[in-house]
């Protein structure tokens, strides 16, 4: 999780150097030991998963390990399945009128699916950045960052040092310190989205879902995105649907690509990109089709 603000502790006029010293090494060791339990992740486990829009069948018998701490990128040709696929994974899939899933997607082995879980408490574990930033309109930059924690309902918490934390996490502090109060709406493409992130990283998920994060925006707003998705991989377990190849190879540590909805292949980037197992990958990756 979100590893403590690190706050200068107060200091005194009357106390000694070396205390100071001591404070800093304990601050070092807690932040070393929180670290190392954030760098704790959650994996998720998908078995035989089909999902359908009406009687079609769009995602089949789909099985995958998206590993924690890891970014897995989705790959595949457009209407292969794959923002269906990762809308499975928190529950969003069923939202659309006729559509439903089955199957198994466990989050450290409780199946998301399973009856009398609570789809709330899935999508706060579970978060999801869209592809077209989208605060809500009406609020603040503050609000809309406070809004993913308003929603949950989490209780006695600092609401404040909360959305701070989240906007300093995804790097956009600086830029909106002094516009707090100033509608999100009014940030630029590339700072919405890290708006959006920091909603989603504000509530503390376990998983964030991204589907296509960066395909409304310009390049050096897409860049910031991929250094923040690598920092957040240490926190969090990231599923990354992408169009874009280069994109996938500078940010994933593995690639699974999909087509008419089955997963054809999944392996280490590196490995789906020089040296396929399946030759429709071979052919898709080098952009033979799709
Ligand atoms: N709301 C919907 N109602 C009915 N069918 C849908 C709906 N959304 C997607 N589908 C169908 O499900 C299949 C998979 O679509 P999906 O959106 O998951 O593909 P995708 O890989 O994300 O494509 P793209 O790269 O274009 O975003 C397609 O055949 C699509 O037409
Ligand atoms: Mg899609």
């Amino acid at each position: 999780m979100i590893p403590p603000e690190t706050t200068s502790k107060e200091t005194t006029t009357d106390m000694s150097t070396e205390r100071r010293q001591s404070d800093r090494t304990e601050a070092a060791a807690e932040a070393k030991e929180s670290s190392a339990q954030d760098a704790k992740g959650h994996g998720v486990n998908i078995e035989a998963l089909n999902a359908y829009y009406g009687d079609q069948l769009a995602v089949k018998n789909f099985n995958i390990a998206f590993p924690a701490n890891e970014v897995t990128a989705l790959i595949g040709p457009s209407g292969s399945g794959k923002s269906t696929v990762v809308r499975c994974i928190n529950r969003m899939h069923e939202e659309i009128p006729g559509a439903r899933a089955e199957g198994s997607v466990a989050l450290d082995g409780m199946n998301v699916y399973e009856d009398g879980v609570d789809v709330t408490s899935v999508r706060r574990l579970i978060g999801m950045v869209f592809q077209k930033p989208n605060p809500f309109p009406t609020m603040s930059v503050f609000d809309n960052v406070a809004a993913g924690l308003r929603l949950t309902g989490a209780r006695g918490i600092n609401l404040r040092e909360r959305v701070h934390r989240a906007l300093r996490a995804v790097g956009l502090w600086d830029e909106v310190k002094n516009r707090l109060d100033k509608p999100g709406t009014g940030l630029s493409g590339g700072q919405q989205q890290r708006l959006c992130i920091a909603r989603t990283v504000a509530v503390e998920p376990e998983v964030i879902l991204m589907d296509e994060p960066c395909s409304a925006l310009d390049p050096v707003a897409t860049l910031k995105i991929e250094e923040l998705i690598d920092e957040l991989k240490d926190r969090y377990t990231i599923v990354i649907v992408t169009h874009n190849m280069q994109q996938a190879g500078r940010v994933a540590d593995s690639t699974a690509f999909m087509l008419e909805g089955e997963l054809i292949e999944h392996g280490p980037t590196t490995k789906i990109f020089t040296n396929p197992n399946d030759e429709r990958t071979e052919r898709y990756v080098t952009g033979k089709f799709g």
